[in-house]
This record gives structure tokens, C-alpha cells and sequence, in this order.
């Protein structure tokens, strides 16, 4: 019997990839603490990745790293560029180092004509995430920033949603999230010290909720922002019972707010926080002409909810209705997927899954919220060509 077309679709999106393990992908990864154990742990997971290398500048802990996750055969490095002089045959590398080092090791990987997986936020300042988007343009090179909530299928909804028009035209963005007891120092102070970090909350879980909203309405350039930031919390002794000598190394913000335009007419009411006293900053909303979107208060960081979002509209002339969006049920395991759309970019020639020229703008927003704070005004974002 003859299929029908519409059916063949629908089997062909359901067919499991078959991955072609004929040439392994040889992996370098750049910063091996933290964040680098869930890289690692993702790409042990794929038959056709080979882990050729590893660097960190801290003495012995790339060998420690390799030797606790059982990867042998690899060779060991004390900085980005002594792993990128010596490896001339490598294909891509996650660089998880902290914020401050995330621009230079991106663009010495890039001139050295490798393939970037870069964790978040894209830099820490504005100029390195131009400078660093040069290096993407003169190497041809995929850079993709490490946004795994991308990679969920609730966010995509959130992104369907406005693009098939129940919204009409978005005209605003309120940000949500954020902690009331979350500044993260469980694993020592480079989040929270500015010559690691560079920023605090407004460049770790902003940078997740700004995505999330800018993603969802197509990443609209950032015109101006006003924007605030505070430290009351992160340079509290009291903060750390354990460590109080943290609250002297505090050189970040713990809490962000900003009035940010953006172009098309919207406006972004921004807030996130590591530490207050409240429990959170409020759900996000999505106001358009035709109808409202309200996402409930997430952490970002895995795109994870956990009550459905709500759909507000008027039926009839006047009467008023909301209806809720079931979850999807997603398998998670979103940073094997932030990876896997990585390895096989690397492969097929392919783009970036969270590209440059959208998370410019993230950053601008970022930098320019900081900026404006310091400044005590609102500022005009300027973005140059590249
Ligand atoms: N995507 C996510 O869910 C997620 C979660 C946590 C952290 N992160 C991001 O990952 C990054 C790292 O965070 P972390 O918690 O793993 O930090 P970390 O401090 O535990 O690890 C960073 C490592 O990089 C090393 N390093 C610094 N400069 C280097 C260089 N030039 N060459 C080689 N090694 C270098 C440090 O010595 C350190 O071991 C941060 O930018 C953070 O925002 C992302």
C-alpha cells in the first residue's frame, strides 16, 4: 500500500539518528573544574568522540581530572595555549574555564582553527565578546555558547508559542527567577571573585533568564538600558558561616534590576538575584497584543518548571479566559544534547546551536546593566559590525 506523505514525515522525524562511529571527533577540553565534569561525563557518553586532551592552569589537577573519570590516552596541559600549540589535530574544545579567561581561550582556539563549545555567559566584559566574535569571523570556525536550555523542549515551546502568533505583537518582557539563598560558592570563590567571575548573578543565572525571554521573541537588539546592581548579601560576613574571609573576596553583584528597550517596540523589565529576601523574583511574562504568557519562576539553568505556563486571552469581544500549556514531558539530559548538537556540527559541517550573533546581544545586555549601575544613568547600547 502506498504511504501517505504526511506519514512518511512524521516516521522520518521519529527515526533514531544513526551515528557514524567510522572517525572518532577528537575533543580538548580547556578548564577541568567544575562544569567540566558534566562536559566530560556527556562525551564519554558518545561512541564517536574520542577526549585527546585536557588544561588547566591549576598544577596537577587536569591528571587528577583524567585519572577520575578513567580517560587514558590523553595528554595533559597546563594552559589553553600550550594544549593548542601541541594538539594539531584536534576538532573541537569545551572551554570551562571561569568567566575572565572564557574570551582568550575562545579566541586562541579559534586562530588555532578549532572548533569552540564555549560555557556561559558568552565573556565577561562587552569588548571581549566583540573581540572574540572577530576570531569566529577570521577562523570560520563554529563558536556555540554552552546554553543548554536550549536544548529543552518546554523552552522551545515557549519560543513556538510566540512565533505562531497567539501572542500577536510582544511589546513587553518581565524576567523572573531568581534565589533567595544562592550565591555559589560550593566549590571555592571563582564565581564570586571579580578577577574570575567579572560578573555575579546578572552574568551566571541572568544570563539564563535574559535567553530564555530574547530567544522566545527572535534575540531583538538592545537599544538602551537603566540599569542596578548590589552586593549587600555576597559582602555579608554572616553570608558564610564556613567562610567568612568569602564576604572580603566578594567583588561581583548578588542581585540585578534594569529597564532595558529593545528594538521593535519592546521593553524588558529585568531582575535576577543570588541572594534576597524574598523567594523569588516573580514568574516571567510575555505581554503581546493578542494574548499573555506567563512561564513560572525557573532556575534557567536546566530549563526546567514545575507547573505548566498559562495562556491569557480575550474570546468574544470581552470575556477574558486563560488556559494552562501542559509540560512536555522532556527526557532531559540536556547537556549530552548541548554537546551532541556540537559533535555534530563538527561533523556535518554544520552551525552553531546557540550562535554568536544572537548572545551579542545577551551580553550587551549584561555589560550594559553594569555599566549603567556604575555610571548611575541609563546608557545607549552601541553595537559595532563584524
Ligand atoms: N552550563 C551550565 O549549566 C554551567 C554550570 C556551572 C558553570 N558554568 C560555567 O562554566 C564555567 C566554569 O565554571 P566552574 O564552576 O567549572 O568553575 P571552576 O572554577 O570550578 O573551574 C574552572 C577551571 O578553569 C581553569 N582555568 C582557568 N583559566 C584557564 C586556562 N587559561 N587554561 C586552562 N584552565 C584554566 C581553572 O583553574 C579551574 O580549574 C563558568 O564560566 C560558569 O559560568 C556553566
Amino acid at each position: 500500500m502506498a504511504k501517505v506523505a504526511g506519514l512518511d514525515a512524521f516516521e522520518k522525524n521519529n527515526e533514531e539518528k544513526v551515528i557514524d562511529t567510522s572517525k572518532k571527533v577528537k575533543i580538548g577540553i580547556i578548564g577541568t573544574g567544575w562544569i567540566a565534569e558534566s562536559h566530560i561525563s556527556s562525551y564519554m557518553e558518545m561512541e564517536d568522540v574520542e577526549i585527546v586532551a585536557l588544561a588547566d592552569i591549576v598544577p596537577g589537577k587536569a591528571a587528577k581530572f583524567a585519572e577520575k573519570f578513567e580517560i587514558k590516552n590523553c595528554r595533559i596541559y597546563n594552559s589553553d595555549e600550550e594544549l593548542l600549540a601541541a594538539e594539531k589535530d584536534l576538532d573541537g574544545v569545551s572551554i570551562c574555564t571561569y568567566n575572565s579567561q572564557h574570551a582568550s581561550c575562545a579566541i586562541h582556539a579559534l586562530d588555532a582553527g578549532v572548533n569552540v563549545m564555549l560555557e556561559k555567559p558568552f565573556t565577561g566584559t562587552f569588548e571581549e565578546a566583540v573581540e572574540t566574535m572577530k576570531a569566529e569571523k577570521r577562523s570560520g570556525k563554529i563558536l556555540t555558547i554552552g546554553f543548554q536550555p536550549r536544548m529543552s523542549a518546554n523552552m522551545q515551546m515557549i519560543k513556538k508559542i510566540v512565533e505562531s502568533g497567539e501572542l500577536g505583537k510582544v511589546y513587553y518582557l518581565q524576567a523572573g527567577g531568581g534565589r533567595r539563598r544562592g550565591i555559589p560558592t560550593p566549590f571555592g570563590t571563582t564565581f564570586i571573585e571579580k578577577e574570575t567571575g567579572v560578573i555575579g548573578a546578572v552574568g551566571d543565572i541572568g544570563a539564563y533568564s535574559l535567553d530564555m525571554l530574547l530567544n522566545a521573541v527572535g534575540y531583538p537588539k538592545p537599544l538602551t538600558v537603566s540599569g542596578y546592581k548590589s552586593d549587600f548579601f555576597g559582602k555579608d560576613p554572616a553570608f558564610y558561616p564556613a567562610h567568612p574571609e568569602y564576604a572580603e573576596k566578594f567583588g561581583v553583584d548578588d542581585f540585578a534590576a534594569a529597564f532595558v528597550r529593545l528594538e521593535n517596540d519592546i521593553i524588558l523589565d529585568f531582575r535576577i538575584s543570588w541572594a534576597m529576601h524574598m523567594d523569588t523574583c516573580g514568574d516571567a511574562l510575555i505581554l503581546g497584543t493578542k494574548g499573555g504568557l506567563r512561564i513560572p519562576s525557573t532556575d534557567c539553568w536546566n530549563g526546567s518548571f514545575d507547573k505548566p505556563l498559562t495562556v491569557y486571552k480575550t474570546i468574544g469581544g470581552d470575556r477574558t479566559v486563560q488556559y494552562t500549556v501542559p509540560l512536555i514531558n522532556d527526557d532531559g539530559n540536556l547537556f549530552y544534547k548541548k554537546l551532541r548538537s556540537f559533535v555534530d556540527a563538527i561533523k556535518e559541517g554544520g552551525k552553531a546551536t546557540v550562535p554568536s550573533s544572537e548572545i551579542i546581544y545577551n551580553q550587551a545586555i549584561i555589560n550594559g546593566i553594569v555599566t549603567s549601575a556604575e555610571l548611575g544613568k541609563e546608557i545607549e547600547i552601541e553595537i559595532p559590525e563584524i
